[in-house]
């Protein structure tokens, strides 16, 4: 990744989205590469990231349109500005003029072979412009075999169809208010939502740490929890800190333990913004005792986090479903652990953003096995729909759902009871 590249040509967003895209095809997530664009001012660092997010979501149909069009495969710089103005273009609706112009200029900004692609790329690019019936018939970005397979084989073609149409529009900004209200529409659950693209640090509360960026699927899961004042209860994964604000904002005694430091150091941040305690314990959940049992356990485990791909657009590119199986290992070791912890009666939730049975249905059918002395306590959060709930009584969300809502994240989330 190189991050001393001049920016040239005066059109910084579009060149720091490509920077963004280049670092992708690299392997990198977008938080990993976003120092890559550190050096543009607030307003351009966000369209270029925007820019890379919108093409990243529909990078295969912008190719199945632009193949036909081209005589061959183009070099991978050159083909990431065709994405781009592609998107700009059929995705954005901005001006075929302005996004022609840019793509033409950021070829010969390439020197040599830019230079000699650019009258390619003027008028691959007028097609383009002409080509909206065409791009309106290609289907949406498919989700890798690697979990399209367990998404057809648990709902069907037609949800892996309809999470793969929610994948490609993106999600909206969801707040979670510490007490009383947020910006925004109130949803069922207690979440509220704007559209996506808000300016959060605009917005009313924010200095004052009324509340924070939270999905509303995320939320839900301390929603099942239902903490309760002083009752005294771990977040066993806790960074960055939103669920462990909840169960703080409810009034209860949370211990936050992260393995991770500098993540860790992101709950204290959140906290301090939010004028809420929690104490803090970096290490690893597997090797942490508390000196008494506790109330109930937050289990948000490692996970897949399959269930983010409308922020997180970028993972299927760089992810290959290798790391499933040993993730798999490790929730299940950290639910046994968990379950230890807890007072006779005590409940522990296990969350995963995941879309992946294996991460959710498969890993709760297990420990009810492994745990005779455990029960599913059916959920029964306000707000939420009956489809949600799954055979076991546990939330299984999706981005699917809510469509004329703007969708949430994909989670499961079950609540375990101990007997007594
Ligand atoms: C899904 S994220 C948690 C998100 C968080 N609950 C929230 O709402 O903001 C999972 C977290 O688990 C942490 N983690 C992974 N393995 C762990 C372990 N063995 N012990 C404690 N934390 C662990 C990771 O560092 C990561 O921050």
């Amino acid at each position: 990744m190189d991050k001393t590249r001049k920016v040239q040509g005066g059109d910084s967003a579009r060149q720091g989205a490509l920077r963004l895209l280049a670092a992708v095809e690299e392997g990198a997530t977008l938080d990993e590469a976003a120092t890559l664009i550190e050096r543009l001012g607030p307003s351009d660092r966000a369209r270029a990231r925007r820019l890379a997010l919108e093409v990243l979501r529909r990078s295969d149909r912008v190719d199945a349109l632009l193949a036909p069009l081209l005589a061959r495969r183009p070099r991978p710089d050159i083909r990431r500005i065709l994405r781009l103005a592609t998107v700009e273009m059929l995705a954005l609706g901005e001006a075929p003029h302005g996004a022609v112009n840019a793509a033409v200029t950021l070829c010969r900004g390439l020197g040599g072979k830019g230079q000699a692609a650019s009258g390619m790329v003027n008028a691959v690019l007028r097609k383009v412009a002409s080509a909206g019936d065409a791009w309106s018939a290609l289907p949406p970005q498919k989700l890798p075999d690697w979990l399209r397979g367990p998404v057809v084989a648990q709902w069907g073609r037609d949800v892996a169809r309809a999470i793969e149409v929610a994948h490609e529009a993106g999600a909206p900004l969801d707040l979670t208010a510490k007490t009383g209200s947020a910006p925004g529409e109130l949803l069922p659950t207690g979440s509220y939502r704007l559209p996506s693209g808000t300016q959060v640090s605009a917005l009313e509360g924010y200095d004052s740490g009324d509340w924070w960026v939270q999905d509303a699927a995320a939320a839900l899961a301390v929603r099942v929890l239902d903490p309760k004042p002083n009752e005294v209860i771990a977040d066993l994964c806790a960074a960055p800190g939103g669920k462990t604000m909840q169960i703080a904002a409810a009034g209860a005694d949370v211990t936050a333990l992260d393995i991770s430091e500098s993540r860790l150091a992101r709950v204290a941040e959140n906290l301090e913004r939010c004028g809420l305690r929690a104490t803090l314990v970096a290490g690893d959940a597997l090797e942490w005792r508390p000196e008494a049992l506790l109330d109930a356990v937050l289990l948000d485990a490692p996970c897949s986090a399959t269930g983010t791909i409308r922020r997180h657009p970028e993972l299927p590119l760089i992810r290959d479903g290798g790391a499933i199986a040993g993730l798999a290992d490790l929730q299940a070791l950290l639910i046994d652990h968990a379950l230890g912890l807890l007072k006779p009666n005590g409940r522990l939730v296990y969350a995963t953003c995941s879309l992946l049975p294996a991460e959710g249905e498969d890993q709760l059918a297990a420990a009810l096995q492994r745990h005779p002395d455990v029960k599913v306590e059916p959920v029964q959060t306000p707000g939420i729909e009956p489809e949600w709930l799954t055979d076991q009584g546990a939330l299984r969300l999706r981005p699917d759902l809510w469509p004329e809502r703007g969708g949430m994240d994909g989670f499961f989330i079950a609540c375990l009871r101990k007997s007594g």
